[in-house]
């Protein structure tokens, strides 16, 4: 069983003085109860990642931190966007790739979540690629076919720097809905994944599950699921939930290393 990768995605959630507020709970609850067995990541919105970053820091907590987003391009005339070195040097670590929102909203294509993962890679940034199919494609029975097309798309002509890349599933009818896939269904896609990656070379890569998880169905979802973390969302947003799954996590590999 691989060491389990908790993160934490806010979304367009927690101005800086609410981020402020959230990390400190969350470090007062991680020094009274230390998960030794879990990697802990906090994905802020872009304008909060200083504040964060200072506070972890301060407080020595044992939590990385990531963006949401990042440019493709390096620098220059990109009006809006963030580019890797810059996150590099506020010491944020992590980086989402391609999440759902971006592509169905933002009109991220696969070539630009490609080129966004090369980016990434180039400045040490480890890239945490989303993957995830639509209601309709799973109700077609596409879901494993599609999966393999986003990974293949993504991962094509890397060139160094493959052991940074985490994967996350996440099914785009479970975002936010409250409706988490089934441990089977997750199980049968995380074996599938797996399969793609191990083609690639990527033995070592973590694939996690997002959608709708939270401190009831993360214990199911490790256990039966077999993922290596999740992505949460929602119950990112309350110290007592998000560690409520962490904790979770953390049990399930202790209990099984
Ligand atoms: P959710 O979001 O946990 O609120 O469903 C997950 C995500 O979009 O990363």
């Amino acid at each position: 069983m691989m060491r389990p990768l908790v993160v934490g995605n806010w979304k367009m959630n927690l101005d800086f003085v609410e981020a402020i507020h959230l990390t400190q709970q969350l470090g007062v609850v991680l020094r009274s109860r230390p998960l030794e067995h879990v990697d802990i990541v906090l994905v802020p919105p872009f304008v909060d990642l200083r504040s964060v970053t200072s506070i972890i820091d301060s407080e020595r907590m044992p939590v990385e931190v990531g963006a949401q987003h990042v440019s493709m391009h390096d620098s220059g005339a990109h009006t809006g966007e963030v580019s890797a070195s810059m996150l590099r040097r506020l010491a944020v670590d992590w980086v989402l790739v391609g999440h759902s929102e971006r592509r169905a909203m933002y009109a991220m294509s696969d070539a630009v979540v490609a080129a966004t993962m090369k980016a990434a890679l180039r400045h040490g940034l480890k890239p945490i690629l989303c993957v995830g199919e639509s209601l309709e494609v799973r109700e077609a029975d596409g879901h494993l076919a599609f999966v393999s097309d986003q990974l293949q798309s993504a991962l094509a002509d890397l060139s160094g720097g493959e052991d940074l890349i985490t994967v996350a599933y996440e099914p785009v009818w479970a975002i936010g809905t409250g409706r988490t896939a089934g441990t089977d269904q997750v199980r049968e896609m995380m074996q599938h994944i797996r399969g793609v990656l191990n083609t690639r070379g990527l033995t070592n890569a973590r694939i996690l599950y997002g959608g709708s998880v939270n401190p009831e169905n993360a214990r199911d979802l490790m256990v039966d699921g077999k993922v290596n973390g999740f992505l949460v969302g929602g119950a990112s947003l309350k110290a007592e939930s998000f560690l409520a799954i962490a904790d979770n996590a953390n049990d399930c590999y202790d209990g099984k290393r």
